[in-house]
């Protein structure tokens, strides 16, 4: 099915957008390489994000050299376990600024599911790296980042392994019950 707004309106909303529900995160994946092409399709995906006033405060970069990906994976372990197996990964650089650090976040959090959710809809994988506030100095040396710019976001890409593929949690299970989540017109009285 091709997702987006030509999607046949003829099936039920949940169905058209089940692709969504099922942009996980991949933690583990194959040696098969990702593409040049998909990559930066990847990419293209993601600069198009909305941002606040629409600044694109970031700055996307693109990582294929494995030394590279194992040294981020050292770096920031054991929440960027997944860039050891990774093909590729996207670091989100954004302007290291205290009076817009939420601002910064919310648009970095919205390039970064783009990202998860435009490696899926190509058959691929992504997985969140998320770099410590305590573990940024080696990732801003191996990225070469200018001091005024950080990189909290990296997002691990390739090919998703059979165990990756697997189901985390039993049906139903992998996310609160709707019921908990999602409230009708005001918050439900206890
Ligand atoms: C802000 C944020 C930070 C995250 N950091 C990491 C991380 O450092 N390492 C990791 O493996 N997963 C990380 N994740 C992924 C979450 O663990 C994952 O989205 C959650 O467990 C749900 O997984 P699922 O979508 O596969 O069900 C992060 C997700 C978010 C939104």
């Amino acid at each position: 099915m091709s997702p987006g707004p030509s999607a046949n309106r003829a099936s039920p909303p949940d169905e058209t957008l089940r692709p969504l529900r099922r942009v996980r995160q991949i933690r583990e994946f194959t040696d098969e390489s990702i593409t040049e092409e998909e990559l930066a399709a990847i990419a293209d995906a993601a600069r198009w994000s909305g941002s606040s006033a629409n600044e694109q405060p970031w700055r996307f970069i693109l990582i294929r050299v494995a030394g590279t990906l194992l040294r981020l994976a050292e770096a920031g372990s054991p929440q960027t376990r997944s860039l050891r197996t990774a093909s590729a990964a996207i670091a989100i650089a954004v302007p290291d600024e205290k009076d817009r650090a939420v601002s910064r976040a919310y648009d970095e959090g919205r390039a970064a599911e783009r990202i998860l959710i435009a490696a899926s809809f190509l058959g691929l994988g992504g997985g969140i790296a998320w770099i410590r506030s305590d573990a940024r100095d080696a990732p801003r040396e191996i990225l070469g980042l200018p001091p005024d710019w950080l990189v909290r976001t990296i997002v691990a890409l390739g090919h998703p392994s059979e165990s990756a593929r697997r189901p985390k949690s039993k049906p139903g299970e992998g996310r609160r019950p709707r019921q908990e989540t999602v409230f009708e017109e005001r918050w439900p009285k206890s």
